[in-house]
């Protein structure tokens, strides 16, 4: 087999058989098949795409390219949840516990920031002391005892994702369905659990901008699942605005645990609350209405945050900083934006909000940069809202004084203020079984 002819077959829109994808990921694994061939491949995958089989077995090598966890050592049934990525989007740190005090378990490997978009890892990484690489027997325990652990995605996990990843980040190839399906479904198939939700967002934050997109690739991600033998369910969710109205490390934790103190913004409420609810359906705990109840519970009761405290200590953390926020390290440079006239926010551009915060020091600009924990905005309007001249518009929180001036400018761009007042859209647009 060559990759030549490979490359020359899907250049004419042809579909690879599974020997031939199985060579290709392989090989390109072990180093046999350079980046300017695979670079071409993932070109013509662009546009030519890949039929429903394809993918999956592309999905399937991928996954095994590297350790399949193996989740058995923790009893009962187990469900993960992937965002597709977005800005706010904190909703595992409140999905997470209210799954485990309702009696499911999430053994959740987590990701870092990319990009405009924040990552789990790096927002528990701002509580002092929470230790996000823990050893497997670990892991399990922390899950078996607390019904929860959230750490970081271990280096063995689908390395070939890895590989390819970072090739299509330099080539112009992230933003292809096939791709994206597979790179998501690979390490969601090797991290072991039983049961998926794919939380896709949609809007200018996201990676797909358009409904039709979120939803091919929510089917998409779906089926893989499925063929899988993992009960699979996708919500596809608003991320054209930013979620809730803090973005930043320990400003979105502090934010979160206001949503599980039965507090914090309704739209990040109820979109982790629908996330929540399809888990524990997913894990069989109810009909869809039952599951909503038990979660909503589980925050009034306040069993959802005593969960999360309890992960937060069994990690290493100190969970006292999610009961008194100032004990979080704060931010020693601070601005308000205000608005420069009346009327109403007519565009909120999530993805330039997202690139804000990176310059504030919440995101990474190169994989080597440090994240500022402290770093980030807190919005006080959003989509929609009536704004008066010299209403404040937003915080900017940094460490570094010298980013104030590009964040405004930058923030400003981000949005816009005019006469008449925009059509909310909705939080969830649909689901897909
Ligand atoms: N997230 C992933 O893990 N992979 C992609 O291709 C896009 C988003």
């Amino acid at each position: 087999m060559r990759m030549y002819d490979l490359i020359t077959k899907k250049k004419h829109g042809e579909a690879l058989t599974d020997a031939e994808i199985t060579y290709m990921i392989d090989g390109y694994v072990k180093g046999d098949i350079p980046d300017y061939q695979m670079s071409a491949m993932l070109m013509a995958i662009w546009f030519k795409g890949m039929t429903d089989h394809e993918i999956t077995e592309l999905t399937k090598v991928m996954a095994k390219s590297g350790d399949m966890i193996d989740l058995s050592a923790i009893a009962g049934k187990k469900v993960d949840k992937h965002s597709t990525g977005g800005v706010g989007d904190k909703t595992t740190l409140i999905c997470a516990p209210i799954v485990a005090a309702c009696g499911g378990k999430v053994a959740k490997m987590s990701g870092r920031g990319l990009g405009h978009t924040g990552g789990t890892v790096d927002k528990l990484e701002s509580i002092p002391g929470y230790q996000t690489a823990l050893s497997r027997e670990k892991f399990f325990d922390t899950v078996n005892k607390c019904g929860v652990s959230v750490i970081g995605q271990s280096g063995n996990l689908a390395p070939a994702d890895k590989k390819l990843y970072a090739l299509r980040d330099v080539t112009a190839t992230v933003d292809c369905i096939p791709l994206i399906a597979s790179s998501i479904m690979s390490k969601k198939l090797a991290a072991g659990s039983d049961c998926i939700l794919l939380d896709v967002k949609t809007g200018s934050g996201a990676f797909m901008k358009t409904l039709d997109d979120s939803i091919k690739l929510a089917q998409t991600m779906v089926a893989i699942g499925e063929l899988a033998g993992r009960r699979t369910v996708a919500l596809i969710t608003d991320m054209d605005t930013p979620l809730g109205y803090g973005i930043g490390n320990s400003i979105e934790v502090m934010e979160s645990m206001d949503v599980l103190k039965g507090e914090g913004p309704a739209d990040l409420r109820e979109v982790s609350l629908q996330l929540a609810s399809n888990m524990l359906y997913l894990v069989g705990k109810g009909t869809p209405e039952e599951c909503r109840t038990m979660a909503e519970k589980s925050i009034a009761d306040g069993s959802a945050f005593e969960t999360f405290c309890t992960m937060v200590r069994a990690q290493g953390g100190d969970d006292s900083v999610l009961r008194d926020y100032t004990k979080f390290p704060q931010a020693p440079y601070r601005a308000e934006i205000k608005a420069e006239r009346s009327g109403y926010i007519t565009k909120m551009n999530a993805e330039e909000i997202g690139e804000t915060s990176v310059v504030l020091g919440a995101g990474r600009e190169t994989k080597e940069s440090t994240i500022d924990f402290s770093a980030g905005l807190i919005l006080h309007k959003k989509y929609g809202d009536e704004v008066k001249e010299g209403d404040s518009l937003v915080t900017l929180y940094t460490s570094k004084e010298s980013a104030l001036a590009d964040a405004e400018k930058m923030y400003r761009e981000a949005i816009a203020i005019g006469d008449e007042q925009p059509v909310k859209e909705p939080l969830v647009y649909a689901r897909v079984e």
